[in-house]
């Protein structure tokens, strides 16, 4: 009686499976993408971060679907509905706060995301379309952070829009002024701009957003994931063609991943309880001040994440060849991200990680992460103070804005200079 229940309740799940797997290919994906999706068993610390940067999207989009319950995106009501939020709505604190976290903790995830591609040349063939669909997404989420900041319609979010948005006006042939324009649908950051940041901050951008991630992970399922090696572990397979240094991804990955989470969201939350403001890097004290078109803060500052660009962007004082600083500054801000798209070629090293690399390369990637750093410093500074030592924050800010940009232009001589091809590989991946 008891063996004829149970063989009922077993058998009606997998009759449902054979029946949606009939019509769906629910089993076939699962294999395909976990169960007998094979990955590098050497997977470190570094690659916990693709998984973070999905559960802060998910964060992020969850969050944001609650907080527009109760936001009204108009200037005349926005910062007092942000400020309901926070003490009214039930466990708004906590959605605001989980929000405004999450918005850093997805560029402390996609930074060291992105850094693991540095180290271990994740970049190079055969993922170069992986890559730029990275750099789309990274680029798009900047767009996203930026729209996002202008809704609490503080201080900063006003001013620090109005400092962006017109960077526009530096472009020449008389389409400067008309293209900021078009972009506020106004002469001033207005109720006009913060309704058409709301749609696409709420909407339009994650949207795209999705689309890229989506992107991203189809691409990088075709060509298999890097490792700490940089070796391909296909190259040594078994009779049946599984990858001699390959496990399953499910469960062996999925699990370790969840540990991945758990110490992260260990983190996040206590940001979230104990620091949310971070001291002013993850929520700017001028931004608790209603925006005031009538009163410009002492020091605008973007938050911490976009800083290392507006170093660069501000490091431009004289006027060259005819053009003027501030155009100079915002191609060079735009130049600083666009040459993240060309690594792949601009590395001409055969081999992919840092391990067996020369010296070259190993030095050019630590100066670059000391400029990343110094720049983002400099940033949140006033330009004409010496926070630093010897030379004020301008003078710094140039030369590590030369560093910066020599880690790109120089990289195709310098790549080639450590002779990476006389260093030995493993056949085999290691620990
Ligand atoms: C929302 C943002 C992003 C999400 C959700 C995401 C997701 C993922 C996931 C799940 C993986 C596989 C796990 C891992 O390797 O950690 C991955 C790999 C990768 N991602 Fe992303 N990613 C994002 C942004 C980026 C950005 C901004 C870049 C670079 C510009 C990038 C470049 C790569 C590369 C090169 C790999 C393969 C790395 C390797 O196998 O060594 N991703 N991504």
């Amino acid at each position: 009686m008891i063996h004829a229940i149970l063989n009922k309740m077993v058998a009606v799940p997998v009759s449902l499976l054979a029946w949606v797997d009939r019509r769906f290919p629910i089993t076939k994906m699962w294999n395909e993408h976990l169960a007998h999706y094979y990955v590098p068993k050497n997977f470190n610390f570094w690659y916990f971060f693709g998984s973070l940067a999905l559960v802060v999207l998910a964060i992020q989009i969850i969050t944001g679907i609650f907080l527009t319950m109760n936001y009204k995106p108009s200037a005349a009501e926005a910062f007092a509905s942000v400020e309901f939020i926070m003490r009214d709505v039930n466990y708004g604190w906590l959605i605001r706060y989980m929000h405004s976290t999450g918005a850093s903790a997805f560029f402390i995830v996609v930074y060291l995301h992105m850094f693991r591609g540095l180290m271990y040349g994740s970049y190079k063939q055969p993922r170069e379309l992986l890559w730029i669909l990275g750099m789309l997404i990274y680029m798009t989420l900047m767009a996203e952070a930026f729209l996002g900041y202008l809704l609490p319609w503080g201080q900063m979010s006003f001013w620090g829009a109005q400092v962006i948005v017109s960077l526009f006006e530096a472009m020449p042939f008389g389409i400067g002024l008309p293209l900021a324009e078009w972009i506020r649908g106004d002469f001033t950051i207005s109720d006009a701009t913060l309704n058409r940041f709301f749609a696409y901050h709420v909407i339009a951008v994650p949207l795209a957003l999705l689309a890229l991630v989506a992107a991203h992970i189809i691409a990088l399922h075709e060509v298999g994931p890097n490792n700490p090696d940089g070796i391909d572990i296909n190259d040594n397979q078994d009779d049946d063609g599984v990858p001699l240094d390959g496990i399953p991804f499910h469960p062996y990955y999925t699990v370790k991943d969840i540990v991945g989470v758990v110490v992260f969201l260990i983190f996040f939350f206590s940001v979230v309880f104990y620091a949310p403001e971070m001291g002013g890097w993850f929520l700017e004290h001028n931004n608790f001040l209603p925006a005031d078109p009538l009163k410009t803060p002492e020091h605008i500052a973007p938050l911490w994440y976009f800083t290392p660009f507006y170093s660069i962007l501000r490091a431009f004082t004289y006027p060259f060849l005819g053009i003027d600083a501030k155009l100079w500054g915002v191609l060079a801000m735009g130049f600083s991200q666009l040459l993240f798209f060309f690594l792949p070629w601009l590395d001409r090293s055969p081999v992919r990680s840092i391990r067996y690399r020369g010296p070259y390369f190993r030095y050019a990637l630590y100066s670059f992460v000391l400029a990343f750093l110094v720049l983002g410093y400099l940033g949140v500074k006033s330009p004409s103070e010496t926070d630093l030592f010897l030379f004020n924050n301008t003078v710094w800010a140039q030369i590590f804005t030369v560093v910066y940009f020599a880690f790109f232009l120089l990289m195709p001589w310098y790549t080639k200079m450590d002779n990476d091809e006389d260093r030995p590989l493993p056949a085999r991946v290691t620990g």
